[in-house]
């Protein structure tokens, strides 16, 4: 078990916090950070709910955020053209009306792994492109929280897997840990996943998808021992994707300390 929990090294630009005598003062200081990527230790584990949540934390805050679901993979075509409910999701959130392009520039019909949606579709996905979408989301926005699709490793083309994603959009991890049983490998595997492709692994926030689970204490002692503590532990709530308030607090918490970085 990796025991050493300390924070990596910083290697990425702080964000310019908005200054000046007509700055106004945020509820919580300005993240350190520019943005994040919101890994996970599967899919359906809540990043979308742990995001759109941090994100509405931080316009509480007062931050102007920005949100982006690069690859998506199960769409609804609508008169606007094909729209992807995570994308959708966070965009509510972050109360942006920044262009859904630049959000999820690829959103792709079907509800399969990438690579295999990018290929019915008849798409390449190009990580460069998705480079440049994140710089003009960046450009207006103070803060910044990007969604990955599926696990660390989920594969995006014959080669590329959404690792290649994170190295190029070049955030700080944050890695949301579905609670349930398997997480403890999962966690630790995308941990060391993070680590080994070079990239700034921020933290964890745990997510209580199994409301039953048991030995959830011990589960989350071990976590923290092999990957750090959280910065915060999301109950469950049956409230479906409206937050309750104790979710909603615990966002609130995550992002204070995601304020420390
Ligand atoms: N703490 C929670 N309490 C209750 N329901 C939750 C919680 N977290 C997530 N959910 C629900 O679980 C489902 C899966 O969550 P979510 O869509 O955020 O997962 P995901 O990791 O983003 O999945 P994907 O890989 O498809 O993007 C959603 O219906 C969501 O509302
Ligand atoms: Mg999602």
């Amino acid at each position: 078990m990796n025991t050493d929990t300390r924070p990596d090294t910083p290697r990425h630009a702080a964000s310019q916090p908005v200054t000046g005598p007509d700055a106004p003062a945020p509820a919580v200081p300005t993240p350190a950070a520019r943005g994040l990527f919101i890994a996970g230790t599967d899919t359906g584990i809540g990043k979308t709910f742990v995001g759109a949540g941090l994100a509405a934390a931080a316009v509480d805050a007062g931050l102007r955020v920005a949100v982006m679901k690069p690859v998506a993979a199960g769409a609804e075509r609508t008169a606007e053209g094909w729209r992807n409910e995570d994308a959708l999701a966070l965009m509510a959130a972050a109360g942006t009306d920044a262009a859904y392009a630049d959000v999820n520039p690829y959103c792709l019909p079907d509800p399969v792994s990438p690579h295999i949606a990018a290929a019915a579709a008849g798409v390449s996905i190009d990580v460069a492109a998705l480079g440049a979408a994140a710089g003009r989301l960046a450009a207006n926005a103070e803060w910044m929280l990007v969604e990955g699709a599926g696990g660390w490793y989920a594969p995006i083309g014959p080669r590329q897997t959404m690792a290649d994603v994170a190295k190029t959009l070049a955030l700080p991890v944050l890695l949301v840990v579905g609670l349930r049983l398997g997480c403890l490998n999962h966690a630790q595997l995308t941990h060391a996943a993070i680590r080994a492709d070079g990239l700034r692994y921020a933290g964890w926030i745990g997510n209580q998808v199994d409301p039953a689970m048991p030995h959830s204490a011990e589960n989350i002692a071990w976590l923290t021992a092999a990957i750090g503590e959280p910065f915060a532990l999301v109950p469950w709530s049956a409230s479906g994707r409206v937050p309750s308030s104790a979710q909603r607090e615990a966002f609130a918490t995550a992002l204070r300390r995601l304020a420390q970085l």
